[in-house]
């Protein structure tokens, strides 16, 4: 999954979606493989018109945790549907970090998102200070505890997780594929307590923070690793498909 993050102005992302559509058209991607690119609002119309019939879906970045009403500025599951898009990320660590996302508003995303049959992609990751003292488990645990184990295990299962440690994001020092395996391990083995073997089994966890076209290979190689978030890679068109071929 592409996150575009406030990049690329309309002409760029036409054109960049032309590219990514017209290749995974041409390649054929595998049937195991989901790719989704998640640009900035504005544009969602325009990749969900042009992805339409394809092999691409489209994400949103954000969603309103409120129904509908007298929030200037947000945009509602219900309106995320009404125009097809089919993923949205939540709780990135930017959203957490300079828009003061809390795990209880994100607990209600993901609830208006399930509502609307949109694929929350639910983030969490540590903070450096956090890994270099050895609580990077218990921070995840408690994000994912509080914004996502409210879920009954039929919702839950609907549910793709991110894992981005944050010292990773946009640095160019990747977590090491031991890093995101141990981590996602971890994560896995959380839900097999909370749910089921079965839920733990079938949760798509993916990996974020500088994932690029050098390193996709070796990270999604990790038997608990299913995949990217792809930050600055995702509006490389070259980049991108190298990854999802990667994958
Ligand atoms: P990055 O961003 O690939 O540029 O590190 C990843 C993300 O923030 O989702």
């Amino acid at each position: 999954a592409g996150n575009w993050k406030m990049n690329l102005t309309f002409q760029e992302a036409d054109e960049l979606l032309g590219t990514i559509i017209d290749n995974i058209e041409s390649d054929g991607i595998p049937e195991s493989v989901d790719v989704v690119v998640c640009p900035p609002s504005l544009y969602l119309e325009l990749a969900t018109d042009l992805s339409e019939g394809k092999s691409l879906k489209v994400g949103a970045q954000n969603v309103s945790e409120h129904e509908k009403g007298a929030y200037t500025g947000e945009l509602a599951a219900a309106m995320l549907q009404s125009v097809d898009v089919d993923y949205c990320i939540i709780g990135h660590s930017e959203r957490r970090q300079y828009f003061y996302e809390t795990d209880d508003s994100l607990a209600s995303k993901v609830l208006q998102l399930l509502k609307y049959d949109i694929t929350p992609i639910f983030c969490c990751g540590e903070l450096l200070p956090e890994r270099e003292e050895n609580k990077y488990m218990d921070v995840v645990s408690k994000q994912l505890e509080n914004g996502l184990f409210h879920l009954p295990e039929k919702e839950f299962s609907k549910v793709v997780i991110a894992y981005e440690p944050v010292w990773a994001i946009g640095t160019g020092k990747t977590a090491s594929p031991e890093q995101a395996q141990e981590m996602h391990a971890f994560i896995r083995a959380l839900i097999g307590r909370k749910y089921s073997s079965d839920a733990a089994t079938h949760c798509r966890i993916l990996y974020g923070g500088s994932c690029n076209a050098k390193n996709a290979r070796e990270l999604f190689s990790m038997n608990d690793v299913d995949g990217g978030l792809i930050g600055g890679a995702s509006l490389q068109a070259q980049d991108f498909l190298t990854i999802i071929r990667s994958a």
